[in-house]
């Protein structure tokens, strides 16, 4: 398994504490930064990671902002990325299995690094179930190509 990571400068902190959690579990991670507190644009580091994903470099992508939402709804207008901003392990877990989530958003002033530690769990270790989720999942596709029209 292969994920890249990425964050603001709010997000910074939690970010290395997930990556240290991953590479301690023997995860593949590519850390996209950014890497330190500076402030920056959380729009252009959740553009990088959701190419990187979208191109299919990596299986998932992890993004981590003060919100988790600016970077989400950013992930989100990219085509093939589905990214679930998650601030429990049931959504996160429901997010793999029934939308097939790619890329998880988190926020580091909204959850703690434990809480953060069991979602990434919850995300990473949970199949999509297909099925009727895999037709739903087919009708984003579809809004999402009438919405680049
Ligand atoms: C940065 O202050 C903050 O706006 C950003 O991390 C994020 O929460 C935006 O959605």
């Amino acid at each position: 398994m292969k994920i890249a990571l990425g964050c603001d400068h709010a997000g910074f902190r939690l970010k290395e504490t997930v990556k240290e959690y991953l590479q301690g579990k023997n995860i593949h991670v590519y850390d996209f930064g950014t890497f330190d507190e500076s402030p920056i644009d959380y729009p252009d580091i959740a553009y990088t990671v959701g190419k990187s994903v979208q191109d299919g470099k990596f299986d998932f992508g992890i993004i981590v902002c003060g919100t988790g939402v600016g970077v989400s709804i950013t992930a989100n207008k990219m085509r093939g990325i589905r990214a679930a901003l998650c601030g429990d392990t049931f959504t996160a877990h429901a997010a793999r299995e029934h939308n097939d989530a790619n890329v998880l958003t988190m926020g580091a002033r909204v959850i703690g690094k434990g809480l953060a530690q069991d979602i990434v769990d919850a995300f990473i270790n949970t199949s999509f179930a297909g099925g009727r989720h895999l037709e739903r999942v087919k009708k984003i596709n579809i809004y999402e190509e009438q919405g680049h029209e």
